[in-house]
């Protein structure tokens, strides 16, 4: 095989309560990457299309790049020459796990291309090599679900446990991306580093309950779990809105609502697509009010993860 076209998929991470620890992959939307292979060693970037040109075409600061460029030295063929295309076909920095779609579709593909060597759970650590380079930190809650599917919990990152959960067979993800930009570093750098331990509490409960909603399955626990007492209340201030929007969410029945990754896209769940599609809609109109324009994306879990695409 000369050359792969992957699609890797948009992921909500953090999921309320789950800082840095949950994540789920979404249907839609994500990146496509295309491999081709060259007689000269080295990975290069040939093409980047739909960033306005914003992204570094330096392999080494690349997402894709430096994934790709780590799993090539990783199994000792650095004498393989590879061309790399990229079509980002979702917004940069708006919570939807753009830069860690790049890189899993960068490092599904040539694993795919070199022959599969490497089993998918051990193709993590490269790709979090491109979240690293992204915003300094190099948190699998974005990568590891696009690259598993389905929702992931991140148990413990030294060592690394990547644990994927059963979700209901039923369970509808609203995504609204209001049309402004929050960096992920920015994003990181105004949490705060103690927690008290009565919220320490509250969010383990929610986490354990989450879990427990999900795998049961039991909508009235997920629906009480998908509460966030630590991040969301720091970072809605940087999403115009905010209450509105997850009031609206909530007032059409969602079963929760609340800031998808590091924002400034929200999520909502919900049983059904009917419910999901007016959430979303009421979700947009709340954005509205204020002037700012959005898309929505409605989907169920994506558990698939990468797939390719025809070339
Ligand atoms: N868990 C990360 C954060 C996700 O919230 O900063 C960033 O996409």
């Amino acid at each position: 095989m000369d050359s792969i076209s992957i699609f890797a998929p948009a992921t909500v991470a953090n999921v309320a309560c789950g800082f840095d620890i949950f994540g789920f992959a979404v249907a839609n939307p994500g990146d496509q990457i295309i491999l081709n292979r060259r007689d000269e060693p080295g990975v290069s970037i040939t093409d980047i299309i739909g960033d306005d040109g914003r992204l570094p075409r330096e392999t080494a600061r690349n997402t894709a790049g430096i994934a790709i460029q780590t799993y090539l030295q990783h199994i000792g063929r650095t004498d393989v020459g590879v061309d790399v295309v990229l079509h980002k076909q979702m917004p940069l920095g708006s919570g939807l796990g753009s830069s860690a779609a790049s890189a899993v579709a960068g490092v599904y593909a040539i694993n795919e291309l070199m022959g599969r060597p490497l089993p998918v759970m051990s193709l993590l650590p490269f790709a979090m090599e491109g979240e690293r380079l992204a915003c300094g930190s190099a948190h699998a809650d974005n990568v590891a679900p696009s690259l598993l599917g389905g929702f992931v919990v991140i148990r413990s990152y030294n060592p690394l446990d990547v644990i994927r959960i059963e979700t209901p067979a039923v369970l509808f993800c609203t995504i609204v991306h209001p049309d402004i930009e929050v960096n992920t570093k920015d994003a990181r750098f105004i949490l705060k580093n103690e927690v008290s331990l009565k919220n320490t509490i509250t969010q383990m409960g929610n986490v354990a309950g989450l879990i427990a909603g999900l795998m049961t399955p039991d909508y009235s626990l997920i629906s009480r779990s998908l509460v966030d007492v630590i991040i969301e209340p720091v970072r809605a201030i940087l999403i115009p809105e905010f209450n509105e929007a997850k009031q609206a969410a909530l007032d059409n029945g969602a079963l929760g609502c609340s800031i998808s990754g590091s924002g400034p896209s929200m999520f909502a769940l919900s049983r059904d697509a009917q419910t999901a599609e007016r959430v979303g809609a009421a979700m947009q109109q709340a954005f509205l009010s204020v002037g700012v324009t959005s898309e929505a994306y409605v989907s169920e879990i994506n558990r698939q993860g990468p797939r390719v695409v025809e070339l």
